[in-house]
């Protein structure tokens, strides 16, 4: 089982500067990795919370409830949370960082994020599909590491 967790703000995708996230909803993004997850024989597992801490009890506690790696879409958290680095850190799991937009393209203080330099690797750029390429790298390593 794969945990995917969206952070502040991404509740109001579709709706959200459509021009910059797309007119995909939350509940669509979710459902899409149900679909990606079970194509590339993953369980996925999707939640959402506009605050800090829940964030960081939901990556605590992933491996206590069985899952074996997290996508985590921080949202403006990327840029400045250090409490999410060092949760990442605080834990076995591998966790890959997503972006729908291409945060290296935008305002400067996007352009730096505090969490990925926990994370196994970075996917930004491509919308809902930087979601389902975290899930591709996700499936190859836990095939690897069964
Ligand atoms: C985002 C990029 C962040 O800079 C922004 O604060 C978000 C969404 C993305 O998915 O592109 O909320 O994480």
């Amino acid at each position: 089982m794969i945990l995917i967790l969206n952070g502040p703000n991404l509740n109001r995708l579709g709706l959200r500067e459509p021009a910059v996230y797309g007119q995909t909803t939350l509940e669509e993004l979710e459902e899409l990795c149900e679909t990606w997850g079970a194509e590339l024989g993953l369980g996925v597992a999707c939640r959402q919370s506009n605050f800090e801490g829940q964030l960081v009890e939901w990556i605590h506690q992933a491996e206590s409830e069985g899952f074996r790696a997290i996508v985590l879409n921080p949202g403006a958290l990327t840029h400045y949370s250090i409490a999410l680095l060092d949760a990442i850190r605080a834990q076995p799991l591998p966790v890959v960082e997503v972006h729908l937009s291409n945060i290296h393209a935008r305002e400067e203080f996007r352009r730096h994020s505090v969490t990925a330099a926990a994370a196994r690797g970075l996917v930004s750029g491509f919308g809902a599909l930087s979601y389902k390429l975290a899930l591709v790298y996700l499936a190859d390593l836990l095939e690897a590491q069964p």
